[in-house]
């Protein structure tokens, strides 16, 4: 019998975990989508961290944010665990500096571009053999592929690719603040696995951060929408929504 273990992957988020039956189908690749400022980079980190605490290395790749600003702002965190990274269980890596070694326009990727990055990041992740990996975010990413089938094609291969290795991938996706809409392109929410959707609700005046489980493959869980706390202390917390 597997276990639960060798089945799911654990977030380390209590109540995200509890709600998926024990955590992420082990290689699901899960859209984190949310306005600015919703608490996406900072879920993917905990992600990471928490799963290296656990033996599972893990990839951070950024293109929104420069390394020195990431690590400086994380630094403030207590569950960020430099030595971490120092150990190489969490590998930070600017997406940036990689497109430009390989020659990619800054701006635009052609067919061979996205194909060249694709080797590269599936390398990447088999050398460093990796069970958790982010890309932050994949809208910046998208933003320069092409067209739709570009964008499907890159995310379709990603995802098979890194699904055969038992690796769990976090994609960040950027929203306009207050819509109902999961993702820029309309192509990334449909191939990912799981949508993690990190809003807010007005209380009175005071703007509540929320975190909702809009859908999981191979999970029955709920869509209970939850508050969602960012401490230094603690990082993310849930807590349930309560009605008022
Ligand atoms: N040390 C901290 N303690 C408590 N809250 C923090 C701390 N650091 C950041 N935050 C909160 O987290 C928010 C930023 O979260 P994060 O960077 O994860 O959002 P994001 O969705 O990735 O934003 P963006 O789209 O701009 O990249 C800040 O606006 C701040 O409110
Ligand atoms: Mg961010």
């Amino acid at each position: 019998m597997v276990s639960k273990e060798e089945e799911f992957c654990s977030t380390g988020i209590k109540e995200l975990d509890i709600q998926m039956g024990g955590g992420i189908p082990l290689g699901s690749t899960v859209l984190v989508v949310g306005s600015s400022g919703s608490g996406k980079t900072t879920l993917c980190m905990q992600f990471l961290i928490n799963g290296a605490k656990r033996g599972e290395r893990g990839v951070f790749f950024t293109i929104t944010e420069p390394l020195f600003k990431l690590t400086k702002n994380f630094e403030g965190f207590e569950f960020y665990d430099k030595k971490l990274i120092e150990s190489g269980m969490v590998n930070l890596i600017d997406l940036r500096i990689i497109s430009e070694r390989l020659g990619l326009d800054a701006e635009k990727y052609t067919v061979e571009d996205a194909g060249a990055l694709l080797d590269i990041l599936k390398d990447i992740a088999e050398e460093l053999n990796v069970k958790r990996l982010v890309i932050d975010s994949i809208t910046a990413l998208c933003y320069r592929l092409q067209t739709k089938e570009m964008i499907r094609d890159f995310i379709f291969k990603l995802g098979t690719s890194l699904a055969a290795m038992k690796c769990t991938t976090f994609l960040t996706s950027e929203v306009p603040p207050r819509t109902f809409r999961y993702s820029q392109y309309e192509i990334e929410e449909f191939i990912a696995d799981g949508i993690i959707f990190l809003g807010d609700v007005d209380r009175r005046g005071d703007l509540i951060r929320t975190l909702q489980l809009i859908k999981m493959r191979g999970t029955a869980h709920s869509r209970t929408k939850f508050a969602m706390s960012i401490s230094s202390k603690r990082g993310i917390e849930l807590t349930p929504l309560l009605k008022s």
